[in-house]
């Protein structure tokens, strides 16, 4: 296989990289400058020259508030270039895994989501994501979308190294404790994605998200508890509402993802999320707490 990353220095597209290396795949990652999807007809012809034999599309309009006053731009990078994308690999004959988010849920739903219930983005973000889903999938019929959620690393901008920036200069850190999901670790959803391109035999919409369900207080509780016992920084997790904290866009109160048909096509299911932080600490306390 010759896999072509889309995005270079996002955190899926990095985790990418480095669990492709660790398993032997070759693999080439295009970011800016070189593939810049605010131009689609030069990121086509980048892709073109390349001949990939598969495609992962890590690259998106990420910034979820900042969405809602940038709306063209969010759906340029989350709707008309991964089409674009997908067009290409149609045209090369490559599959397509292209990402997205639980943000396409209104986030009301008692239950898990599973991928055929009714999307009712309330963001801009989760509305061009949405857009993309369509698109993608119309545009090629062996593209496989991904749907994540609450995405963290041990490098780059993320939760887990937000909350640890912060303790090292607070007591106590107020977090959100009514919105339910389930962390997951980059390098667990690189792999997944992975091991799908190493053989795409169905196609569509699949969730794959950490196993487990928890808040985001809960979450940040749990990043201080495993740094404080590797001598990290913690702090007092002080459980707030999401009404107390108010953001530009809503986010849904369930983003948890029912990720059986994942498991039932592919064979593939995320770790336990409390396990795979685990993992994700010991890397941030081998970088000695570096997270600024
Ligand atoms: N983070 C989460 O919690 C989360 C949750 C659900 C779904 N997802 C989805 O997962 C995927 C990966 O997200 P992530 O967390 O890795 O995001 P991220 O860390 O914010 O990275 C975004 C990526 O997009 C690239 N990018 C942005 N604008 C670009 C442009 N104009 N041209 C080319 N590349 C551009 C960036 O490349 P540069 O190096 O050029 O900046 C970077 O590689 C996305 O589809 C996202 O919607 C993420």
């Amino acid at each position: 296989m010759s896999l072509l990353v889309i995005g270079r220095s996002g955190q899926v597209a990095r985790a990418l990289v480095r669990r492709a290396a660790a398993r032997g795949i070759a693999v080439e990652a295009l970011g800016r400058p070189e593939l810049d999807l605010e131009a689609p007809a030069l990121a086509e012809e980048a892709i073109r020259a390349r001949r990939p034999s598969v495609i992962i599309n890590a690259a998106a309009y990420t910034a979820v508030d900042k969405a809602e006053d940038d709306r063209d731009r969010a759906y340029l990078l989350n709707s008309e270039a991964p089409a674009r994308i997908a067009a290409v690999a149609a045209e090369l004959g490559a599959p397509l895994i292209h990402f997205s988010t639980d943000y396409v849920f209104a986030g009301d739903k008692e239950a898990p989501y599973v991928e055929a219930d009714p999307t009712a983005p309330a963001s801009v973000y989760g509305a061009s994501k949405r857009e993309g889903e369509e698109r993608v999938l119309a545009a090629n019929p062996r593209a496989i979308v991904l749907r994540t959620a609450w995405v963290y690393d041990s490098a780059g901008q993320n939760f887990v190294r937000t909350m640890l920036r912060l303790a090292s200069t607070r007591d106590e850190i107020s977090v959100v404790a009514d919105q339910h999901g389930a962390p997951t670790y980059a390098d667990d959803l690189a792999d997944a994605a992975l091991t799908i391109a190493a053989k795409p035999t169905a196609f569509g919409i699949y969730h794959c998200a950490g196993q487990g369900e928890t808040v985001w207080a809960d979450f940040a509780a749990a990043t201080f508890a495993g740094a404080a016992i590797r001598g990290g920084p913690s702090a007092a997790v002080k459980r707030i509402t999401t009404a107390d904290y108010p953001t530009r866009a809503r986010r849904p109160a369930n983003s948890r993802l029912n990720c059986d048909k994942l498991a039932a096509d592919y064979g593939v299911r995320l770790r336990l999320w409390p396990d795979a932080l685990s993992d994700c600490l010991d890397e941030i306390a081998a970088s000695g707490w570096s997270v600024g």
